[in-house]
């Protein structure tokens, strides 16, 4: 049996409870999709809704970031207890924009996702280079060791329960993506570095590709050996975007 193609929506911070609404009913009512897992990461105050929306039906749903602590005086943060309690079932974790933005490095991205499997929810460990390595040459040695980061924190006996996604940086929201070929390249190492460390873990590891994921690229980016699926952020907000890049994954899966 292959890897089961992993389609996921990252809003990051947008939506309102009648778009969300009506994202989600398109979402539980569309046909052809069932061949694939999707699952979709809301903002924290519409976790409610997508519980209401989501429990108990073929669509997961999760969380775009989460604490590395368990409880206690950490104003804004969102323990992943508290995940747990709601029903969430992913958690984004490392993103390039709150790597960016909010200074995470790559150690409290591990703290994070180990903190997500305490709890039981499977994390999904965002990895990628920036413009700069990859014109110096460097990406796959910033893959190594942002990977390595994790596993440092996570322990090898974890490897099987993470979802990797590979964003590069200059691709996300700029509408450049990765060529089906740069995505493959990156993706094998990936693998092959969980390879080394862990045979089994690495042929069933899903590893997704991010950065200007559209209906148009999908399915080539889908069809690479080893591409599972895909992270998908601005055309995750338009319903008929969002479901033609599932089917496209379903495709990538039958061909
Ligand atoms: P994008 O975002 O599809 O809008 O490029 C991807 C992501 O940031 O997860």
């Amino acid at each position: 049996m292959g890897r089961k193609k992993f389609v996921v929506g990252n809003w990051k911070m947008n939506g309102s409870i009648e778009e969300n609404q009506s994202l989600f009913d398109g979402l539980l009512s569309a046909k052809g999709i069932e061949s694939v897992d999707i699952a979709v990461c809301v903002p924290s105050p519409y976790f409610f809704q997508a519980r209401g929306a989501l429990s108990g039906t073929a669509i997961s749903w999760g969380a775009q970031n989460v604490s590395e602590q368990d409880s206690g005086a950490y104003t804004g943060e969102i323990s992943a207890k508290m995940l747990v309690d709601l029903g969430a079932e992913i958690g984004l974790v490392g993103h390039s924009e709150r790597r960016s933005m909010f200074g995470e490095s790559s150690g409290l991205v591990g703290k994070k996702a180990m903190k997500l499997i305490e709890f039981g929810i499977s994390p999904v460990v965002c990895v990628g280079e920036t413009l700069e390595h990859r014109k110096s040459k460097k990406t796959l040695e910033v893959m190594s060791s942002q990977l390595k980061a994790v596993i440092d924190q996570i322990g090898l006996e974890n490897l099987g329960n993470i979802v990797l996604a590979y964003e590069p940086v200059w691709a996300i929201g700029t509408g450049l993506t990765a060529s089906p070929e740069q995505a493959q390249e990156v993706h094998s190492h990936l693998r092959q570095q969980v390879r080394l460390l862990d045979v089994e873990a690495s042929r069933e590891l899903r590893i997704l590709y991010g950065g200007s994921v559209k209906p148009d690229n999908a399915e080539a980016l889908f069809g690479q050996e080893d591409v599972d699926g895909g992270l998908i952020g601005g055309a995750s907000l338009n319903l008929i975007d969002f479901l033609t890049i599932c089917r496209a994954a379903v495709n990538a899966t039958t061909h």
